[in-house]
């Protein structure tokens, strides 16, 4: 993203607007005071073990662990000897308490039907489901697929894998059959869990379909569950594909949960990378839920009273952490919505708002940029005074929606936290504490305790303020990912290779004289795509699978909505292209990856820029793609003409 990335940082130089925490909010903060903040990051720097030791003793362990941290990065292991299970730590120590009967998730249908399940209740309904993934021959170590629509039997299926110890894999509902093949043949994934559909935008979204026409193509999976949601017509093959109601008529609620080894694998979550493979991201079980609910229980300031709201699919990592897992393990009541923020009109998000009364409310800046091009009136409707707190994820924010968002829904009383963070990392890692940190449009400002973060160049020397870098972490944290499921080789190479012993995000950051962060975007040929990650080389084969197709080259363009769009160049084995062959292939990009990685644009063209050695120029074609004078170096290009060719037929254009 290199010319999108130094637009932001001229823009970002010049944001000087700063919002100290409201009185009354730093005065009931769970972190209230910046002694308290320091005397942390103190405490996790001089003695990381200490530290970490005893943040873990929030959360109820079967065996104490013998040590916190043993090796360095990348081959860490925390609370090693420990015996934990995060199922038991987001139900089962609550029902020794009041919250028995408190909702654990509030839930809500796109068609408006609702459903509120206490601990108690959530905790019978995933012992039962884990007898059910028992009964199908599912045993700890094993993995399970769940590609669901937002309905609380996705949380059910995720604490019920959980409490008996299989790896959960969760595939988003947009990604298309051969993404959930390519998947489940990678994971091993012994059963599907999934439904018969989902509801979006008041239309049924086949999953039953696709996970039909996945399985031709991954062997390894030997049963199938669906969720009967929305009443389509979907065929049931015998001795694999079961309902999950008549599979939950048939068995105890009684099962225990089983103790697992700190270290055991909780789940894998495949992202894109730079490569066209995705990389199935592993987290541990201690490590990983110490992150989640000790970040959710900072940033979020989460008092027992509050209704907590965070918009995300599960099928990406914030909803893992930021909908199940971390508030559930700290005892909150986490709000579930099925569908889309424009159903039936575009004012449907504030109406959940102002129905549940929500206080914390989590979202992504291209939904903030969504509603700003909706209108004020949509939210205006509506009593949005419950709301106290207000966060975002997935990309940089704009400073102007940033500011639409603290004027216009946080009524210029709620702290924002922009939270940067990745799949990677687990949970959290660079936010406002919104009890003590002043907040600025655009900054994720700084590390959360015992996250130590740098700016290196290339050759990992540390940068002064206010030069761009890369955004290292120089040391090790509880929640990180572990490897890569089945390739350890590609983790420490992706992750660990580039600068001498840091972990490397992949994103181009600077630090200002405030010592707050701002991340400018990725450095690699990774996509930001309304705050989903998609990589252009993935895209890049999907087309070049089509007959027609000789040779694809993908670059992102800034775009109002999503932050970036998918430009493809196109070059054809013949002829010059058509409307119908534009259509076809995007058609086959979605087919091969999903909806999620609809092109904006398609370019047919007679070759793309390309380097002596052969490497696509990438930085020329997003010059072209987002209609700028290109002022790059073109000297080792190897054919002028082809640049000039695709310049012409931009003017013509
Ligand atoms: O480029 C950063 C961007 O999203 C990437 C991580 O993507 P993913 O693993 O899909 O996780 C998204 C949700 C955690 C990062 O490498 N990103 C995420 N949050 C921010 C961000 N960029 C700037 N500011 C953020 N707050």
């Amino acid at each position: 993203m290199s010319a999108p990335a130094d637009e932001r940082i001229e823009s970002v130089l010049q944001e000087t607007r700063m919002f100290p925490p409201p009185a009354d909010f730093a005065a009931q903060a769970n972190i209230s005071s910046e002694e308290q903040y320091q005397a942390m990051c103190q405490k996790a720097k001089d003695d990381p073990a200490g530290f970490w030791g005893e943040m873990a003793e929030n959360l109820d362990w079967f065996k104490t662990w013998d040590t916190v941290l043993e090796g360095d990065m990348p081959e860490t292991k925390w609370f090693s000897g420990g015996q934990i299970n995060a199922s038991y730590n987001c139900l089962d120590r609550h029902l020794k308490t009041w919250r028995k009967n408190k909702a654990a998730i509030i839930w809500e249908g796109e068609p408006g039907d609702t459903r509120t399940l206490t601990y108690q209740e959530l905790h019978r309904e995933v012992c039962k489901f884990a007898n059910v993934l028992k009964k199908l021959g599912v045993e700890t170590g094993d993995r399970v697929t769940l590609y669901m629509p937002m309905i609380p039997e996705l949380a059910i299926a995720m604490l019920a894998c959980a409490r008996i110890g299989a790896t959960h894999s969760i595939i988003f509902g947009g990604f298309s059959a051969d993404a959930i093949a390519d998947r489940n043949n990678d994971a091993q994934s012994k059963v599907v869990i999934t439904a018969d559909g989902g509801w979006r935008r008041g239309k049924e979204i086949a999953l039953k379909q696709n996970v039909d026409t996945s399985l031709e193509k991954s062997s390894s999976v030997e049963k199938v569950v669906v969720v009967n949601r929305v009443g389509c017509d979907v065929e049931m093959v015998p001795d694999r594909d079961y309902w999950w109601h008549e599979l939950m008529d048939d068995v105890s609620a009684d099962c225990p949960a089983t103790p697992l080894d700190s270290e055991h694998p909780l789940f894998i979550l495949y992202t894109s990378g730079s490569t066209g493979k995705p990389k199935g991201v592993m987290h541990s079980t201690g490590g990983y839920m110490l992150g989640a609910m000790l970040t959710t229980n900072w940033v979020f300031d989460l008092k027992e009273e509050d209704t907590y709201w965070c918009t995300a699919d599960i099928g990406w990592i914030t909803g893992h952490s930021y909908i199940v897992y971390g508030p559930l393990a700290n005892g909150t009541t986490t709000l579930m919505y099925e569908g889309a923020p424009n159903w039936p009109d575009e004012g449907r998000f504030w109406e959940i708002v102002e129905k549940y009364q929500v206080n914390i409310f989590y979202t992504a800046p291209t939904a903030i940029r969504a509603f700003i091009k909706w209108g004020d009136e949509f939210p205006n409707r509506y009593d949005l005074s419950s709301l106290r707190l207000l966060g975002t994820v997935g990309e940089p924010i704009n400073p102007e929606a940033w500011m639409w968002y603290h004027k216009v829904i946080g009524r210029e009383k709620c702290p924002i936290v922009d939270t940067w963070w990745q799949t990677e990392t687990g949970g959290i890692m660079l936010s406002p504490l919104p009890g003590i940190t002043s907040t600025t449009p655009g900054s994720c400002t700084r590390p959360l305790p015992g996250v130590v973060p740098d700016i290196v160049n290339e050759t990992g020397e540390s940068q002064p303020e206010n030069s761009g870098g890369l955004l290292v972490m120089t040391q090790p944290w509880p929640h990180m990912l572990r490897t890569l499921y089945g390739d350890h080789d590609r983790f420490i190479e992706t992750y660990f290779s580039k600068i001498d012993g840091c972990y490397f995000a992949g994103d181009g950051a600077r630090r200002d004289d405030n010592g707050y962060y701002w991340v400018m975007g990725r450095v690699d040929d990774v996509l930001n795509v309304s705050g989903h990650r998609l990589s252009t080389m993935e895209i890049e084969s999907a087309l070049v699978s089509h007959p027609e197709v000789a040779e694809a080259a993908v670059v992102g363009f800034p775009h109002d909505l999503k932050g970036e769009g998918i430009c493809c160049f196109v070059t054809l084995k013949s002829g010059n292209g058509s409307d119908e062959l534009l259509k076809e292939l995007t058609q086959h990009v979605r087919g091969q990856i999903g909806a999620i990685a609809t092109p904006d644009q398609i370019r047919f063209a007679a070759a793309v820029p390309k380097t002596r050695s052969g490497k696509i120029m990438r930085r020329l074609l997003r010059d072209i793609a987002a209609g700028r004078e290109s002022a790059g170096d073109t000297t080792t290009l190897e054919d002028r003409s082809v640049l000039e060719k695709l310049m012409a037929k931009e003017d013509s254009e």
